[in-house]
């Protein structure tokens, strides 16, 4: 019989799978290390596990004892994992900036968490590091993990990932690329595999917002560099103990932007469904383009799944809030759904022109579409209702059926701005779109204007 004795031993030896169009316009084999393989979704599966035997194995931890830590999830998730098999309570504290799913997962295995704010220095004692620091001395029996310091996170990597990725390239892996934030991905395999090789090029990716690039490249902990930003797990705003800058050849910083629209392309170009960190890598690959040649075999690490992200960078609402979906094409059916007023305003053929031209006036529309049984049958226009009127007043009482222009023309629902734009003009003033719930819906030379220009 083949089987795991039990859920933590299944950790590790995840696939690496070759890139075969998101970074096609770089020379070189792309392999991603797919991290969601493990059986908490993420890499960090590999440090929970070895942060509990470590500290078994030296008596900080003792049976039935608690385990805090101060996690965006993913270690929390792998501690959770290892803590329900090896027996320990966990406690948890973690920023508001994190996805709700992340916690709700994080509970769902039994866990404690606690929310702090994010916006604080690590020293506050609001912060989730200080808190988790309180925690830990105010519970009898109970052990701060502390994945920044503590060097049994690079440890798991020097033992696990970084043989994993020697044997998986053969020993021909010639770039280490991953995300940086405690460091400990970064470290441990870089440690192992340039004890292997050290030709090997180590490559990490950060995020604007962090010092940890300027403080490799200088050395100055530069606390100018540090802002808030939204790409979730990596960068730091000090430089965690893991970290031992010399292993590390190059660090490319990337914005929260660039990384949110790669992590959608890496779905939607290799099916890899991942988070938004293996975007920023993505991003960064991108922007290290020149460091490849075509003998190039790089070994990139992709941190997590999708699926805690789903609210987030795979939600088009949440892109545009931020205006993370600029690059987008704008087509008829994103320029209806940004429109304030949704439901169609339209005249019928038989009434009079002055309550159609009230219509327009309550609105304050410049144009309607005649609408007879759900069928766009003509229009009528503020210059129509002025022409009218110039001609003779009584027109007024006159219905509208008898005095409409043509109908505005029919467009797709991806028909783009630059289509539409092509049919609106002088004598046309606006395009009709049938959304795929069925109702019609205008778009005006206004609405053209407002969604082409952000
Ligand atoms: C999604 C994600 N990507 C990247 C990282 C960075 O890895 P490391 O902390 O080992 O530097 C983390 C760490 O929390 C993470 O959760």
């Amino acid at each position: 019989m083949q089987y795991f004795n039990n859920i933590v031993d299944t950790i590790g030896n995840t696939p690496l799978v070759k890139l075969n169009r998101i970074t096609q316009n770089i020379p070189g084999l792309f392999l991603a290390k797919v991290e969601y393989f493990n059986p908490g979704n993420s890499i960090k599966d590999r440090i929970g596990i070895k942060m509990i035997l470590d500290a078994e194995a030296d008596g900080r931890l003792k049976p039935g004892g608690t385990i805090i830590e101060c996690t965006s999830g993913n270690t929390g998730m792998g501690l959770a994992l290892a803590s329900v098999v090896r027996g320990y309570k966990c406690i948890f504290t973690t920023t508001d900036k994190q996805s709700k799913q992340k916690l709700d997962i994080l509970r769902a295995l039994g866990a404690e968490v606690i929310v702090c704010p994010t916006n604080v220095e690590p020293e506050d004692p609001r912060s989730y590091y200080s808190v988790a620091k309180r925690l830990a001395k105010e519970i009898p029996n109970s052990i701060h993990m502390n994945q920044y310091d503590n060097l049994s996170n690079r440890a798991a990597h020097y033992e696990t990932t970084g043989p994993e990725i020697w044997k998986q390239t053969e020993g021909k892996i010639t770039h280490y690329v991953t995300t940086i934030g405690t460091g400990g991905t970064v470290m441990g395999t870089a440690m192992y595999l340039k004890e292997k090789n050290p030709n090997i090029q180590v490559l990490g990716v950060d995020v604007y917002g962090s010092l940890l690039k300027k403080y490799h490249d200088t050395g100055d902990l530069d606390m100018n560099e540090v802002f808030p930003y939204v790409t979730e797990g990596i960068g730091e705003d000090f430089v965690p103990a893991n970290y031992d800058m010399k292993y590390i050849d190059h660090i490319e910083q990337v914005t929260d932007k660039d990384g949110a629209i790669m992590a959608r392309k890496l779905a939607r170009e290799e099916g890899i469904f991942c988070g938004y960190s293996a975007g920023t890598l993505m991003q960064g690959l991108q922007q290290m383009k020149d460091k490849f040649d075509k003998d190039a075999v790089v070994v990139c690490i992709l941190h997590d799944h999708g699926s805690r992200y789903v609210a987030k960078i795979y939600n088009d609402e949440w892109m545009r809030e931020r205006g993370f979906l600029t690059d987008e094409p704008v087509t008829a059916k994103s320029i209806i759904e940004r429109k304030r007023i949704k439901e169609l305003v339209s005249a019928s053929p038989n009434e009079t022109v002055a309550a159609a031209f009230k219509k327009m006036k309550e609105m304050a529309l410049t144009q309607l579409p005649v609408v007879e049984n759900d069928a766009i049958i003509g229009s009528i226009t503020e210059r129509d209702i002025l022409q009218l009127l110039m001609d003779n007043p009584v027109n007024r009482e006159d219905e509208v059926g008898k005095l409409m222009s043509k109908p505005f023309p029919v467009v797709g629902l991806q028909d783009t701005a630059q289509d539409i734009s092509k049919l609106i003009n002088a004598q046309n003033s606006a395009v009709m779109v049938k959304a795929n719930s069925g109702l019609w819906s205008i778009i005006t030379e206004f609405d053209l204007i407002e969604a082409m220009a952000g």
